[in-house]
């Protein structure tokens, strides 16, 4: 099975969560487009009530060109649920997320959800969080001082990242929040909740892209199916 299919097959096992009433988080991506347009299949077929809420404009657009009906963060402050793609998972439900640069809004929308539901291929599952550089969100007002103080919190773990000032197209990228993102190379990250507290102490830090205790299921598509994993 292709890396596209398992993606597929985890977005449509993830449908069994879309019922009348839900308020739903949509995350942000490839996987979670799949899910979005799989879930709008359902909601017209089966003519389900369902509030929305997207976690970055390319989702409101999909989503919209849908008909799902969509409602912002401040609406509906309180989800039932989120479906949303990763970067990596591990046996702890911990995530790096980011790989599009929506991870401030996607956390702010799945930390507002009952439950978070990750759908994910095979390739997103490891042992340990870092093969996938981290992203880490900043203030534009002050990204060199930032930094630097970023270095001190990976030191303090004996962690050396590179660490990479997001660009797209050889232009500084920045998110729908207008934040500048520096991509953190670590190869591993043995303690991400600790780093994740030390990065969010750390003045200029918007947001980091680990995400620790919110993910709550993991569905992962595989050649033999879809697999689920469930936080005990
Ligand atoms: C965007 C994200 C995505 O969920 C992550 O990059 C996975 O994307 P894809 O489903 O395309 O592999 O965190 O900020």
């Amino acid at each position: 099975m292709s890396i596209e299919d398992q993606k597929k097959a985890a977005a449509n096992a993830a449908l069994r969560f879309v019922k009348s009433g839900v308020k739903m988080g949509l995350g942000t991506g490839s996987t979670a487009n799949y899910f979005i347009e799989a879930m709008a299949q359902k909601v017209k077929e089966e003519k389900l009530e369902i509030e929305c809420v997207p976690t970055s404009n390319a989702t409101r657009q999909l989503a919209q060109s849908l008909g799902l009906k969509l409602v912002t963060l401040e609406e509906a402050p309180y989800l039932d649920i989120t479906v949303d793609g990763a970067d990596e998972f591990n046996p702890q439900f911990q995530l790096i997320k980011g790989g599009g640069g929506a991870m401030l809004r996607e956390k702010l929308v799945a930390s507002s959800s009952k439950f978070m539901v990750v759908i994910a291929d095979e390739s997103k599952k490891v042992q340990t969080l870092g093969k996938f550089s981290l992203p880490v969100e900043v203030s534009p007002f002050a990204v060199k001082a930032t930094a630097w103080k970023m270095e001190r919190a990976f030191v303090h773990l004996k962690l050396k990242p590179k660490m990479t000032l997001r660009s797209r197209n050889g232009q500084p990228f920045v998110t729908e929040s207008g934040n500048p993102i520096i991509d953190c190379a670590l190869d591993a990250i043995p303690e991400p909740e600790k780093l994740d507290g030390l990065l969010n102490n750390t003045p200029g830090v918007v947001e980091t892209g680990l995400f620790i205790n919110i993910c709550g299921i993991v569905l992962m598509g595989t050649d033999k199916g879809v697999k689920e994993f469930k936080r005990g």
